[in-house]
């Protein structure tokens, strides 16, 4: 199969809707991972969900009383077209992570099933921890395409994608160190025979 970039694959999606099959798959590890960066009796925050998709997180987030703003950036123009048309309310941006900065600095990123397409995932947790969170401020990621999660090394080739990188969870969480986090957490989300499960990992400002 001839392998196309990220953004072009899930442009296509979009059009498919398969964006909602996304949703439905990764809503229970989702789930967990916003149970925990809202498990302390939240103060109002400030929300992004870098790779957002067709922005169901940032809808779902936007509803909860102590959010005060939530906002979304993808690559693919299709997927925020469709944000947008879903709720026109709400922020979205069209960006590459690799360059992307908020104009204002936040309390909570999250991210899910997103940053192995990256160039330099680890320079965007940098970025992430310099310019986009707030002090004391949360990144929380979740990665089904891992070293350990041995099922899913050959979905590059059967969905076709390119540029897919493929790190341990030591170097996902090394990543994280090195960029300066703190207080992090990891685990292994929905782990069953032959599916290591999301890997989850969170760390403070
Ligand atoms: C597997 S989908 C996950 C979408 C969403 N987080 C969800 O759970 O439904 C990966 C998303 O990352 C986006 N993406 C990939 N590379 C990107 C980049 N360099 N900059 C911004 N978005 C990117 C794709 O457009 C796609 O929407």
């Amino acid at each position: 199969m001839i392998k196309r970039n990220p953004i072009e694959v899930f442009s296509e999606w979009a059009d498919l809707d398969k964006d909602l099959g996304m949703e439905k798959n990764h809503n229970k590890s989702v789930e967990k991972m916003l149970d925990y960066a809202l498990k302390d009796p939240i103060k109002a925050f400030s929300f992004i969900d870098a790779g957002c998709g067709n922005g169901w997180v940032v809808r779902k987030v936007a509803q909860l009383k102590s959010c005060l703003h939530a906002e979304g950036v993808d690559g693919s123009e299709n997927m925020i077209q469709k944000a947008k048309k879903i709720d026109p309310s709400l922020s979205y941006s069209c960006a590459d992570l690799m360059v992307w900065n908020p104009k204002t600095k936040v309390d909570i990123v999250h991210s899910m099933e997103v940053l192995y397409y990256l160039d330099d995932p680890k320079a965007v947790i940098q970025r992430i921890f310099s310019d986009w969170l707030k002090p004391k401020g949360r990144l929380i990621i979740g990665i089904d395409f891992y070293l350990e999660n041995k099922v899913s090394h050959n979905w590059s080739e059967s969905c076709g994608i390119n540029n897919m990188k493929l790190f341990s969870q030591q170097e996902w969480f090394s990543f994280f160190t090195a960029a300066g986090f703190q207080n992090m957490a990891s685990w292994h989300q929905g782990a069953q025979k032959n599916w290591a499960g999301t890997l989850i990992i969170t760390g403070v400002k």
